[in-house]
């Protein structure tokens, strides 16, 4: 597998990345007889291969350069991509929160580079399936580009296809929807996941978040949250510690909530609209009251 964390020295056919002064990179393939090109000169990828991990190695014009694996933050952030991609900011937070690991089915759409494609299969596992769709051939082309590239591309179903005509699979663990209107496929979402299965959505402004909120409440999805991830760096100089210059202030807003199954007991009632599950014209009175209590 070219991207093998638990090696300890390159190998050709391994991805890595090289790392120069002021933090210049490149992930690059090892291949025989292969030359990375950088301003700083030439790095035969011969004097790379059979290296430890971590080594310091120097360019024809004798620059430094520091060989290591890339991480997956590395890999995601640097990716080759004719989309939006996922960043591991938010990225972090939805395999944590979503509970996706080792050996689970989870699924995804729009497929769009692979950057969450990426972030699924490294986090489900050899055991594990990602099914991911998107309408584009020549975005679909590009993310299985980006898997393989990685060695990740067998634990991954490509589909090409509509999310308006539904999916094939059903009791998916978890579902990734990554598309501007995802209020038009919750239906077909819910219909794929397994019942209290985990839903999850980015989305760049309140008022697509907004109209999705009504979405999965009338389509019994519950236990709603919406959040978003700020995360600031700081400058690693302990004698002058402080947040670096410039951030990136906002990605998108997360939306997550549970596929439920409820009862027509009129005991489970107060659950249910605790939990967010009555569509809004059920709830009526309450409704008016929350909202007049937010102003
Ligand atoms: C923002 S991109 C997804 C980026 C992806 N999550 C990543 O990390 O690289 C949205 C993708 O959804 C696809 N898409 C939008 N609507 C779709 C639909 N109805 N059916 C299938 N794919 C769709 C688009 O073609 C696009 O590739």
């Amino acid at each position: 597998m070219p991207w093998n964390l638990n090696s300890t020295h390159a190998q050709a056919g391994d991805i890595a990345q090289l790392v120069g002064l002021r933090h210049k990179h490149f992930i690059i393939t090892l291949v025989p007889g292969g030359e990375l090109h950088t301003h700083r000169g030439i790095l035969k990828h011969d004097d790379l291969i059979g290296r430890p991990w971590g080594s310091q190695v120097f360019s024809h014009q004798d620059s430094p350069f520091f060989l290591l694996q890339p991480s997956l933050a590395d890999v995601l952030t640097e990716l080759p991509r004719n989309t939006q991609i996922m960043y591991p900011k938010d990225i972090g937070f939805i395999l944590s929160t979503m509970s996706v690991g080792p050996g689970q089915r989870v699924m995804e759409a729009g497929t769009g580079s692979g950057s969450m494609t990426i972030a699924l299969a490294y986090a489900v596992g050899p055991e594990g399936r990602v099914v991911t769709y998107e309408r584009r051939p020549e975005f679909q082309q590009l993310a299985r580009k980006n898997l393989t590239r990685l060695g990740l591309e067998g634990r991954v179903d490509f589909k090409l296809g509509d999310i308006l005509d539904g999916f094939l699979e059903t009791d998916m663990d978890a579902f990734f929807l990554d598309v501007p209107n995802p209020w038009d496929y919750v239906v077909q979402v819910r219909a794929a996941l397994k019942p209290g299965g985990f839903f999850c959505n980015l989305v760049p402004t309140f008022n697509q978040v907004e109209t999705l909120l009504y979405a999965l409440r009338r389509t019994l999805f519950a236990f709603i949250e919406v959040c978003e991830i700020m995360l600031r760096y700081y400058k690693p100089e302990p004698t002058r510690l402080r947040p670096t210059d410039r951030m990136v202030a906002h990605t998108g807003f997360l939306t997550f909530a549970r596929r439920i199954e409820p009862s027509n007991d009129a005991r489970g009632r107060d659950l249910l609209k605790e939990a967010g599950a009555l569509g809004l014209e059920e709830k009526g009175e309450d409704e008016d009251a929350e909202a007049e209590s937010d102003r």
